[in-house]
């Protein structure tokens, strides 16, 4: 019967697992089904070029967990009845960007682009698994599985570090000359002015839209299209009473 196939979701979308693809990982099945956004780097593990974000439900602990794999080393059955949102669920040229890749582009974290799909997708289950924003060090930590030939890291880092926690963002205001009473943003962890009006000279990265909303579940019905610009990608209620 139907409920009792296979199944898994990859960004939003419900999928039948097909039969005959034990030999299959993950990221051979993705980038068949046309998600080439996940790239294949090393193939073993080393360079996170594959990363995608899985949840599933924890039975033990009784709550959805978000996790980074590695795509590349996941046998594809073994992502049976989970979520897998891969870097198109997230935001795209066409929709919009994510926060996260809107930031990683304008401090020139991006130059060929092979790992950035990675970088983007180990950041997002980062934010998307923490409870409270992330400290830098955590930032820094959470990316030692993603490997850039590019870039230095150094411009990655000044991307992701405007989701770090807002006493580090406090820390930014006061040293620049601002009351700490300046609005910070939630989601950027920036002065912006999705709150009220601050000076613009504090703002150095710039994060077009604010993001508060982006955080807010939604849906399923709401996925297509622009949806995926403003919301977050929930958890499947389907996987909830597997
Ligand atoms: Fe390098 Fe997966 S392709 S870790
Ligand atoms: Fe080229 Fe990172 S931008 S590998």
């Amino acid at each position: 019967s139907e409920s009792n196939q296979p199944i898994l979701y990859v960004n939003g979308v419900r999928r039948v697992l097909p039969d005959g693809l034990a030999h299959f990982t993950l990221l051979e099945y993705l980038r068949d089904t046309g998600l080439t956004g996940t790239k294949l780097g090393c193939g073993e593990g080393g360079c996170g070029a594959c990363t995608v974000m899985i949840s599933y439900l924890d039975q033990n602990l009784k709550k959805c967990v978000h996790l980074a794999i590695n795509a590349c080393l996941a046998p594809l059955y073994s992502v049976e009845g989970m979520h897998v949102i891969t870097v198109e669920g997230i935001g795209s040229c066409r929709y919009g960007l994510h926060p996260i890749q809107e930031s990683l582009a304008n401090s020139h974290g991006s130059q060929c682009g092979f790992c950035t799909p990675g970088f983007v997708m180990s950041m997002y289950a980062l934010l998307r698994s923490s409870k409270n924003p992330p400290t830098e060090e955590d930032i820094k930590e959470n990316l030692a599985g993603n490997l850039c030939r590019c870039t230095g890291y150094r411009p990655i880092i000044d991307a992701f570090r405007v989701f770090a926690r807002t006493d580090d963002a406090l820390y930014t205001i006061q040293s620049s000359g601002l009351s700490s009473s300046e609005f910070v943003c939630p989601s950027t962890g920036k002065p912006c002015s999705c709150g009220q009006n601050i000076k613009d000279a504090v703002v150095t990265t710039t994060i077009s839209s604010c993001s508060s909303d982006i955080l807010k579940p939604i849906s399923y019905s709401d996925t297509d299209g622009a949806a995926y610009t403003s919301k977050e990608l929930i958890f499947p209620p389907e996987l909830l009473m597997r």
